[in-house]
């Protein structure tokens, strides 16, 4: 369904990610772990558009683009196929929950706004904060606003859903519930890329994980394949040492 290849990107002349390749089908769940700076939010940022690669193929549900080259409506095209989920939540602070997940409908999509209440109301049911519609982010836990984060990515119906660390600015009481968020979602079809340090989860959920180092993929597999027996001896340091933690 999407797939990423030969993907470079630099910043400030240093190369971040040297020739990434990345292939998500419909309905994989895919973890994507890495030590601090290999360039995994990085690579997620590209995908979306919110920075700019300098080199690489994107091929997605039938578009087909160079990130050096893609034109206006060809991001546009991709960026209405992916919802992003940040580590930081990224809500309005001066806006409602309910607002906070309407906005992308009404401003973005040209929904009608009783049409974009509807489909919000179902989008935060199924991330259980009915009960907070009129709430602004500074009202709510961490967990909750991440759950607002995810709802308002969900609502937009995306082909494929991008977290970034969702889970890892949370105190790790309030991790379980956003987990469970994402469970669901994946329960229900969803196809997802999370970058995460929760191993539990890639076990549980993820179908595909992928271990990135310098900027590059240095092994992908099914979970269980990375955690126990990985090829590479730099994925078997890197997971034996967070399994350890
Ligand atoms: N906007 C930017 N300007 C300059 N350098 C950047 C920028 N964003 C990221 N980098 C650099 O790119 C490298 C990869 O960063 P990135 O955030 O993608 O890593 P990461 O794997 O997500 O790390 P972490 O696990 O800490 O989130 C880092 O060295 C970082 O300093
Ligand atoms: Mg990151």
């Amino acid at each position: 369904m999407l797939k990423v290849t030969g993907l470079h990107k630099t910043f400030d002349g240093t190369e971040i990610l040297k020739g990434v390749d990345l292939e998500v089908d419909k309905g994989d769940i895919i973890v994507i772990l890495g030590p601090s700076g290999s360039g995994k939010t990085t690579l997620l940022r590209c995908i979306d558009f919110l920075e700019w690669a300098e080199k690489g193929h994107l091929s997605f549900d039938g578009i087909e683009l160079e990130f050096s080259s893609a034109t206006r409506s060809q991001v546009s095209s991709v960026r209405k196929k992916i919802g992003f989920v940040f580590q930081n939540y990224n809500l309005f602070a001066n806006k409602t929950v309910l607002q906070n997940v309407t906005e992308g409908l009404i401003i973005g999509r040209k929904v009608p706004e009783e049409q974009a209440v509807e489909m919000a109301l179902k989008a935060l049911d199924r991330v259980g904060l009915s009960d907070r519609l009129e709430y602004y982010p500074s009202q709510l836990s961490g967990g909750q606003q991440q759950r607002v984060g995810i709802a308002r990515a969900v609502v937009m119906n995306p082909d494929v859903i991008l977290f970034d660390e969702p889970t890892s600015a949370l105190d790790p009481e309030l991790v379980g519930e956003v987990l469970d968020v994402m469970k669901n979602l994946a329960r229900d079809g969803a196809t997802m890329v999370v970058v995460t340090h929760e191993l539990n989860f890639a076990r549980q959920v993820a179908n595909k994980a992928v271990f990135m180092e310098d900027g590059i993929v240095v092994e992908t597999g099914t979970p269980e394949k990375l955690f126990t027996d990985a090829n590479n001896p730099r994925t078997r340091q890197f997971l034996t040492g967070i399994l350890s933690h």
